[in-house]
């Protein structure tokens, strides 16, 4: 298998996602949150997430509970303007589709407004009238069920869910009543794998998992953890595949060097005067100033 990316111009579309379930070739999702990180992934992935994993990734936050609308939106924006082939998702971040169904469609039309193809929210059985809603203005929704980081204050920090009895058999029927409601995919998140598992063989739309094992429809890993920018503690679900902190950092480094060495810029990287220019600049000597009146 080559690890090149493998192009195809064709937009990936709702109906390809769930071609791609029907016929078992697994789907994958990364994260983008700007212009650079878009034209990367793009020709990699079938969905680029406009997480609000921007918060702590990129943003300095503990966690997602502080990211805005209007954050999510300037993200958002720098994503649309590359014209991704992968289909463009958008989180709905932290009090935006709580509210009213009335909001939460204002919400997120301004999302499908900017650029996006569909919007995720976290959440189950409580969130079901706001997927409804959703659907039925014809928005596209990603469910999220299991670790949902904007749930952290009542899970007491960052766990895998779904290990007791009550708490499988309610994601289970969370991920169906989804399903019914009209999301047209779901992502599992930090749950164990037969759950996550026993989830997709059921359900006809696909599962993405991340931390939820090997038996999803597809996965998804934050961009900045694939490539390895983020230093400090790495969850057990994460493999990166490179050192991008260190291999940046030494580029970066480098240049600094040649900097404080008189090695760059050389002429190659440097403008020239016109011939005919060149002495009339090299004997040019100040003028005495004299006080504006
Ligand atoms: O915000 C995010 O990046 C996410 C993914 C990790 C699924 O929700």
């Amino acid at each position: 298998m080559s690890d090149k990316p493998q192009p195809s111009s064709a937009k990936v579309t709702i109906p390809l996602l769930q071609q791609l379930k029907n016929e078992e070739r697994r789907i994958t999702m990364t994260t983008a949150y700007d212009a650079v990180t878009a034209r990367i992934a793009d020709p990699v992935v079938d969905i680029i997430l406009v997480g609000d994993s921007v918060g702590n990734v990129c943003l300095g936050f503990d966690n997602t509970l502080p990211v805005s609308l209007s954050m999510m939106n300037h993200h958002l924006e720098a994503v649309a303007r590359t014209r991704p082939r992968a289909l463009l998702v958008a989180d709905l971040p932290f009090l935006s589709f709580h509210i009213s169904p009335q909001e939460t469609i204002r919400n997120a039309g301004g999302f499908l407004q900017r650029g996006a193809d569909a919007v995720k929210l976290e959440g189950g059985a409580k969130r079901l009238d706001m997927v409804r809603a959703l659907v039925d203005c014809e928005i596209p929704v990603m469910g999220h069920l299991g670790l949902t980081p904007q749930s952290v204050n009542v899970m007491g920090g960052f766990k895998v869910q779904g290990r007791s009895d009550d708490d499988a058999i309610q994601l289970l029927e969370d991920a169906h009543r989804l399903a019914e409601a009209g999301c047209f995919a779901l992502v599992l998140e930090g749950i164990p794998a037969e759950l996550a598992a026993r989830a997709t063989e059921t359900l006809t739309i696909p599962t993405i998992g991340i931390g939820a094992g090997m038996g999803c429809s597809g996965q998804v890993l934050v961009f900045h953890d694939v490539v390895g920018l983020i230093q400090g503690h790495r969850p057990k679900f994460v493999r990166a595949y490179s050192d991008g902190f260190h291999v940046l950092q030494e580029a970066l480094s480098r240049w600094a060097a040649d900097v404080r060495e008189g090695m760059f810029p050389a002429a190659q990287e440097s403008y020239r005067l016109p011939e005919p220019l060149k002495d009339l600049i090299a004997n040019w000597v100040p003028r005495k100033m004299g006080r504006p009146q």
